[in-house]
């Protein structure tokens, strides 16, 4: 078996696409689930592209202790020093740095002529080599070059030093017959391709991504790129879960392994997409809600009797447990302790009363409580424990609306001892009551970057689960709400962004400026 490498690059190229931006505490967290789930290299962030980048990449460097940490660098002396000055505090450092060899990018967005393409290439892993021994460089649109071309940008790479060379499908345009021809040429042409980690790293503009990336394995890459549910820039990158769970159910194709414990796979999912604001398409290869169910009679049928006759893997295999609904009213907080280690979750003695008080609300609302409920409880809670004190809270609301009239919400919301009430109307409750938090609250000028509301189980008495993003300057504040009332899942959502908001240097400094002017 041949062992490959899982380079996750969610934090980069999955959160510089639209929608799916993160704050740092998420960032983190995602870190986290990633080291949980064993990759071998978090690709954290672009240090030089914002001080945020920056400072989330520093922050996970000096976080995960098993897993490389990578900051991406263009080809340039100012973009390398800052992926060393925020990756240097890893236990495992890599600088990854690249440059497009295509003749496309190289005339139009480098204006650049081949030859110091390959000069500038050779020069800075040269540079970025007295910084590091963990070098990856990636030729940009790598499967648009002219092969000969981009084996000898390879070759100099390896030459000065980089231990991984990354053969980007920057487009999503290459086939998984080109792909695998593509390495094998590059494993046999270059020298000393043995000295380094062949890599692919597949958009998904046609498709092919996972198809690429596998392809790519067959003809000797020894790491793929991907990203958690297939998140990046476009149609995505290649689907981390994809190409796992490929390997390891048709390893008699593949020959290939992983370091990954698959079971941290649908946490992992769930996580991503909890943080921004989505859910799994219901067919989505592994992790959609549909992927391990059989709803057509001949199907049932022929899994009650043998379940591989439909089933090429196990739901337990990445994370889903088969035994379901276990917990109710009557449930003890050591009944819920233990399930929840069961289910991978260990809490502090102040989050799991939390979490168990509300479990207790909950068992009175809903009539059965299962797993996907107490992962959305323990989830959330646990997040609220990051948002600062001292912020407002919910203490009642009241809404009216009708398809007649105009939806109104009062509201009463309390910070320390005091009170805060105020009445506003709205295009429908939401609306409304959000304007009612606005009156209160008075945040900061913002935009209002998201709204999404995702049911947590099935049936009609399911929890609803609320994100809310807004963001102002270069950051994002979320808030998230969870309720069998949807309008309390929002109205508890937006609250906590909008805390988020004014609890912010950026909230300090509006009033501070407001202070000087008046
Ligand atoms: O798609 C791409 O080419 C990239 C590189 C920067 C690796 O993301
Ligand atoms: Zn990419």
């Amino acid at each position: 078996m041949k062992q490959i490498k899982i380079f996750d690059t969610t934090l980069r190229d999955g959160e510089q696409s639209p929608g799916c931006s993160m704050n740092l505490q998420e960032k983190i967290e995602v870190a986290r689930c990633l080291e949980r789930l064993k990759v071998d290299v978090i690709e954290a962030g672009f240090a030089i592209s914002s001080p945020g980048d920056f400072e989330s990449v520093e922050t996970i460097a000096r976080t995960v202790k098993d897993c490389t940490v990578a900051s991406l660098a263009r080809a340039a002396v100012k973009d390398i020093d800052a992926a060393w000055d925020a990756v240097k505090q890893a236990a495992d450092p890599r600088i990854h740095l690249f440059i497009a060899t295509s003749p496309l990018h190289m005339e139009y967005k480098l204006r650049m002529t081949p030859e110091e393409v390959l000069e500038k290439a050779a020069a800075m892993v040269a540079y970025a080599k007295q910084y590091c021994a963990n070098i990856e460089f990636s030729a940009e649109d790598a499967t648009r070059s002219d092969p000969a071309f981009l084996a000898k940008v390879v070759e100099a790479a390896i030459r000065n030093g980089a231990t991984t060379v990354n053969i980007p499908d920057t487009v999503g345009y290459t086939t998984p017959n080109e792909m695998r021809a593509l390495i094998e040429y590059l494993r046999a042409n270059v020298e000393n391709s043995d000295r380094a980690d062949f890599s692919v790293h597949c958009h998904n503009d046609l498709g092919m991504a996972t198809a690429n990336s596998l392809a790519g394995v067959l003809g000797g890459a020894t790491q793929i790129e991907c990203t958690i549910n297939g998140l990046g820039e476009r149609a995505g990158n290649t689907s981390l879960e994809e190409v796992v769970m490929a390997m390891r159910t048709r390893s008699d194709v593949f020959a290939a392994t992983t370091r990954i414990d698959t079971t941290q796979i649908y946490r992992t999912s769930k996580t991503v997409y909890d943080i921004i604001g989505q859910s799994a398409p219901l067919n989505k290869p592994i992790v959609g809600r549909n992927a391990f169910m059989h709803e057509a009679g001949i199907h049932q049928h022929g899994v009650l009797a043998n379940k591989q006759t439909y089933e090429i893997m196990t739901p337990e295999s990445i994370g889903i447990r088969a035994d379901n609904i276990v917990l109710g009213k009557h449930s003890g907080k050591h009944a819920f302790e233990s399930h929840l280690k069961e289910m991978g979750y260990t809490l502090s003695q102040e989050e799991l009363l939390r979490c168990f008080q509300e479990f207790k609300v909950l068992c009175d609302k809903k009539k059965t409580v299962n797993d996907a409920d107490i992962e959305a409880l323990v989830t959330h809670n646990t997040k609220k424990s990051a948002v600062a004190e001292g912020g407002y809270a919910l203490d009642w609301f009241a809404v009216h609306t009708s398809n007649f009239t105009t939806a109104t919400t009062t509201i009463s919301l309390k910070k320390g001892d005091e009170r805060f009430e105020e009445v506003c109307l709205g295009d429908g409750p939401i609306d409304a009551s959000f304007n009612a938090i606005d009156k209160i609250i008075k945040p900061i000028p913002h935009s209002f970057e998201l709204y999404t509301i995702n049911s947590i189980s099935e049936g009609k008495d399911t929890l609803g689960s609320v994100t809310v993003k807004l963001s102002a300057g270069n950051e994002t504040f979320t808030g998230r709400g969870l309720s069998t009332d949807i309008i309390e899942a929002s109205i508890l959502a937006y609250i906590e962004a909008a805390n988020k908001l004014q609890q912010s240097p950026l909230a300090a400094a509006q009033s501070q400026k407001e202070k000087e002017e008046a």
